[in-house]
């Protein structure tokens, strides 16, 4: 528990289930404000909305598409009508599909970059200009991928986009650290959360998937909760610009275990 996010107001986009619904259920245990974003899954926002009062925390669920300067103010301004405030953005939203490159369409390439791309330059947009109107100590995360490292054939969209992250998450972070506000990136791995649903249900991808993982388990997301907890208290008040990756160890090499290479 970090006391000080104790009665701060947070924005979780897509937090209707995954990975954006286990960090607004652990902000509900922080005693957390949260505006629990979704597009489509009002149920599953109204789920999350209610164990995060069960723990402890207050909610409201808001539909809003991440890709639309609409929608992103929509979030900021529920946030501020309802809560009157804001600390902490999450840029969780995201989504994936497979294509082998060369047949991977124009819209498709764009409905990919909109989503986990442009989404998080919108939300950061309107959080920053909210943080730098009132000269507070603002916190961001966004949510990138080991993809922002490991290339990944057939989801070069998907990849783009977790890269773009990266480099987008240190240049803003250099913009305003002398402003006092952060903003971090983490970077999950392998996770069990709907995106793996079918890949994970196949014994066989699934066991692929845990050999690339030097501790050999899909990772939970709780896991990552913690990660997004921590990095949204004054325990990383020193930490700005960096991805932290939440991964098992897969971006280590796993191929080199053994002293094989
Ligand atoms: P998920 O598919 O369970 O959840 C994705 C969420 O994003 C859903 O709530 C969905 O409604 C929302 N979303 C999609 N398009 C949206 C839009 N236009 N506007 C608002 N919300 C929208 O997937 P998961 O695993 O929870 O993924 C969350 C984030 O974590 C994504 O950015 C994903 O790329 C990233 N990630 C996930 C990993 C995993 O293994 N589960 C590993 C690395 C990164
Ligand atoms: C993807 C998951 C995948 C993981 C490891 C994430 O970015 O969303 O589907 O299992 O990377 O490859």
């Amino acid at each position: 528990m970090f006391s000080d996010l104790s009665h701060k107001v947070v924005v979780v986009t897509g937090g209707s289930k995954g990975l954006g619904s286990a960090i607004a259920r652990r902000f509900g245990k922080e005693n957390m404000k949260v505006v629990i974003n979704y597009h489509t899954d009002a149920a599953g926002a109204q789920q999350t909305a209610e164990q995060v009062i069960a723990a402890g925390g207050q909610a409201i669920t808001v539909q809003a598409d991440v890709s639309t300067e609409d929608g992103i103010h929509t979030l900021c301004d529920m946030a501020l009508q309802t809560f009157g405030d804001l600390d902490v953005w999450v840029n969780n939203a995201g989504m994936e599909n497979q294509h082998a490159t060369h047949q991977l369409t124009l819209a498709e390439w764009q409905r990919v970059i909109n989503v986990n791309l442009t989404g998080v330059f919108l939300g950061t947009q309107t959080a920053l200009n909210y943080f730098v109107k009132k000269n507070k100590a603002g916190n961001i995360i966004n949510m990138s991928s080991v993809h922002e490292q490991i290339p990944w054939p057939t989801f070069a969209h998907y990849a783009a986009s977790k890269g773009g992250i990266k480099l987008f998450t240190q240049t803003v972070a250099m913009e305003y650290a002398a402003r006092h506000i952060r903003i971090n990136a983490i970077g999950p791995g392998a996770i069990n959360t709907p995106i793996n649903a079918v890949k994970f249900a196949d014994p066989q991808q699934l066991q692929t998937t845990i050999a690339m993982i030097p501790m050999q388990r899909i990772g939970d997301p709780d896991e990552v909760a913690a990660a997004a907890a921590w990095l949204a208290s004054s325990e990383s008040s020193y930490v700005t610009g960096v991805t932290l990756m939440v991964d098992g160890g897969m971006t280590l090499y796993p191929a080199f275990q053994g002293g094989n290479g």
